[in-house]
């Protein structure tokens, strides 16, 4: 009997968001551990697992042999570059950086009607959120979810309009988490620290002073 693959808890989160039965694309799948459960568990009959490097996708094959999967195909391709829009409707991007990010889906330039992006940024999730607001997307669903001592963001987004949303939701949270109040105390931290510093910029100052304030009002501090 072959094995059923586990997924960790950040994983896990990322691959509950592909709805049953969508066309998925995972970019950037290195180890293939995604495309493999939604195939094992029957959520897609069909996954694309690419990677920008070789090795990667090498160990995606892998993972599909080890756990005796059919039905994903492997391509070799700089972010969205080698998969059409029609071959996908729900596109995971997860475990890199929201700078890659943005550069992945700007560079793609797809019409997203119609399609699920599930991002998972390991940094920058300000800017990877400006970036969707300012591109005709919005969160629909955002999960914080803590692994090893560290959280992680997985969101959601389709198409849609809606104004950018204020500074502590961009920065913080939807909601309010442990992660919110840490930053609370680092940009406080930051503050005072800006405040004994000779030539402060007045600029960074006046942001700083405005999260602060955003996040007291937004989780209601
Ligand atoms: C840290 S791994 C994340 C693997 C998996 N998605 C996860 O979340 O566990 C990042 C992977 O993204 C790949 N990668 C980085 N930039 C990429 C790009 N522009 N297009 C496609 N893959 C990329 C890397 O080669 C690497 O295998």
């Amino acid at each position: 009997m072959t094995e059923l693959i586990r997924l960790t808890p950040r994983l896990l989160a990322v691959g509950e968001l592909v709805p049953p039965g969508a066309r998925a694309a995972d970019v950037g799948t290195d180890h293939g551990y995604l495309p493999v459960w939604l195939r094992q568990r029957g959520v897609c009959e069909h996954v694309i697992a690419s990677d920008i490097a070789p090795g990667p996708l090498e160990a995606a094959r892998a993972s599909a042999r080890r756990y005796g999967v059919t039905g994903v195909e492997f391509r070799l391709c700089p972010g969205l570059e080698g998969i059409r829009p029609r071959e996908a409707d729900a596109v995971v991007i997860a475990g890199m950086s929201g700078e890659t990010m943005v550069s992945i889906l700007e560079s793609a330039g797809w019409d997203w009607t119609g399609k699920r992006l599930i991002l998972q940024p390991m940094t920058k999730r300000a800017e990877l959120l400006t970036w969707l607001y300012g591109h005709g997307l919005l969160v629909r669903e955002e999960k914080p979810v803590s692994e090893r001592n560290r959280l992680y963001w997985v969101f959601l987004a389709e198409t849609g309009e809606a104004p950018l949303p204020r500074p502590a939701h961009l920065w913080a949270g939807f909601t309010e988490t442990a992660y919110a109040h840490r930053l609370y105390r680092q940009l406080e931290r930051s503050l005072a620290g800006m405040g004994k510093a000779r030539q402060p910029d007045p600029a960074e100052l006046r942001r700083t002073e405005e999260l602060l304030e955003d996040m007291k009002d937004a989780y209601g501090w």
